[in-house]
């Protein structure tokens, strides 16, 4: 597995403030291609250099992209790096017209910076919207600032509804290596990073578009948490992952990746949702716009692959991939502020304002893809007005489940 390794800049973003400061990181940063075992192989390609995680050594020998040996050029990169034989022995091979030149590392460093740090920050842009560029089309939702200030909005929720915790997992007062898998916008990286000076944090996503400046104990990287991790080596004390419904099309493998890189006697957490709204005193009609849409939109995310719902799996994947000492939590989020206790009406707001504020790129990133009938543009604008009526009735009392699910690494 390859992966683009993001490190803190020089922009002096805020990641404090929910949001301020937000932008896209207009990154200037020092790069690292990681993977496990194998060597990071790049290719070569119009737009520069693109991140290959998906060619094993022998593939890449026999990549008809790179050219023969004969025809050196942009697409025929040596492999000097890749043993292919115990008997033939790693070497690299000194370039010393670069070596031989007393000036520092200039130019031809940051021409490789900027032609990676295209092929992640390329970022599309469909109807206004902004998507991610590393591994395009995979995930469904925008990452623009839009997006940025829901995934913010939605933290506050989850940290209020879970009682002002990050976690429920018994993880000790000092722990050591700790993962964000699919961290977003890196909020919770940042607020566990300050809270545990102890632990080096890593925070990875399909997006960098987290901000530049971070507590000294946390790095965001690019990467694909559906591809071979390659942490084996280096297992982590803590692996963290939040809402990733709608995001992740193999969770068993996702389970037994992460328990293959936990220490012995380590913990996972999963923090999800299943995102189908429903009331429990019936007052969410069948036909209302606010029901068609999690039908509608869930249900096109669904046929794609990818649960909409694994807050309610996450504890027998976790037994299935062999953690012990498993606990699951469920908790009730309504939407809106239509709950009599204090603090679920507060949790009613939050989540009404990440719905409202996350509506139009749900419905963008799923209904066009619908079947058998993909939505139009315009189709889905007048939905999204009937949705926002629904959403501000006090009438409909919807309701979600939210899951935090935490199991132990055996010690053996
Ligand atoms: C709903 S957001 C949640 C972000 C964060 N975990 C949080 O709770 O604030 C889902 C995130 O998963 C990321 N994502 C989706 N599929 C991914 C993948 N295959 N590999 C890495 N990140 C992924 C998206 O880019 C997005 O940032």
């Amino acid at each position: 597995m390859a992966a683009c390794w993001i490190r803190a800049g020089m922009l002096p973003t805020n990641y404090y403030g929910y949001a301020n400061g937000r932008s896209t990181p207009a990154f200037k940063f020092s790069f690292y291609l990681r993977h496990g075992t194998e060597p990071a192989i790049t290719n070569t390609t119009d737009k520069g250099y693109t991140l290959r995680s998906d060619l094993s050594p022998d593939m890449a020998k026999n990549d008809s992209t790179r050219g023969s040996d004969s025809e050196p050029g942009p697409s025929s990169a040596t492999v000097d790096f890749i043993a292919d034989s115990a008997s033939n022995p790693l070497a690299l091979e000194i370039d010393w017209s670069t070596t031989d030149n007393d000036s520092a590392y200039g130019d031809e460093v940051s021409t490789y910076t900027c032609s990676i740090t295209s092929s992640v920050m390329d970022f599309p842009e469909i109807e206004g919207r902004r998507y991610h560029a590393y591994r395009q089309g995979r995930y469904a939702l925008p990452n623009d600032e839009e997006e940025n200030e829901r995934l913010d909005i939605h933290h506050a929720l989850i940290y209020t509804a879970m009682g002002g915790r990050l976690f429920y997992a018994p993880i000790g007062q000092s722990p050591q290596r700790v993962l964000d898998i699919a961290t977003g916008t890196g909020i919770w990286a940042m607020d566990f990073a300050d809270e545990f000076p102890s632990a080096q944090v890593l925070g990875n996503d399909l997006s960098p578009t987290q901000p530049t400046l971070v507590p000294p104990n946390l790095e965001f990287i690019v990467d694909d948490v559906e591809d071979e991790w390659g942490y084996e080596h280096q297992p982590f004390d803590f692996i963290h992952a939040r809402f990733l419904a709608g995001a992740i099309r193999d969770w068993p493998k996702l389970m037994r990746q992460a328990l293959e890189c936990t220490k012995p006697g380590g913990w996972v957490e999963f923090q999800d949702w299943d995102t189908f709204l429903y009331s429990a005193d019936n007052s969410m009609p069948p036909d209302s716009a606010i029901n068609r849409f999690h039908q509608m939109s869930g249900g096109a995310r669904e046929a794609m692959g990818y649960s909409m719902c694994p807050g309610r799996h996450l504890q027998r994947w976790m037994t299935d991939a062999g953690f012990i000492n498993i606990s699951c939590t469920k908790i009730l989020l309504p939407l809106g502020p239509w709950a009599k206790n204090r603090q679920a009406k507060k949790i009613g707001a939050y989540n009404l304002l990440q719905m409202q504020q996350g509506l139009e790129g749900i419905l963008l990133g799923t209904l066009p893809h619908a079947k058998p009938r993909p939505w139009s543009n315009d189709e889905i604008m007048v939905f999204l007005a009937d949705i926002r009526k629904d959403f501000q009735n006090p009438k409909i009392h919807g309701q979600y489940d939210f899951y935090v699910v935490y199991g132990q690494r055996p010690m053996a």
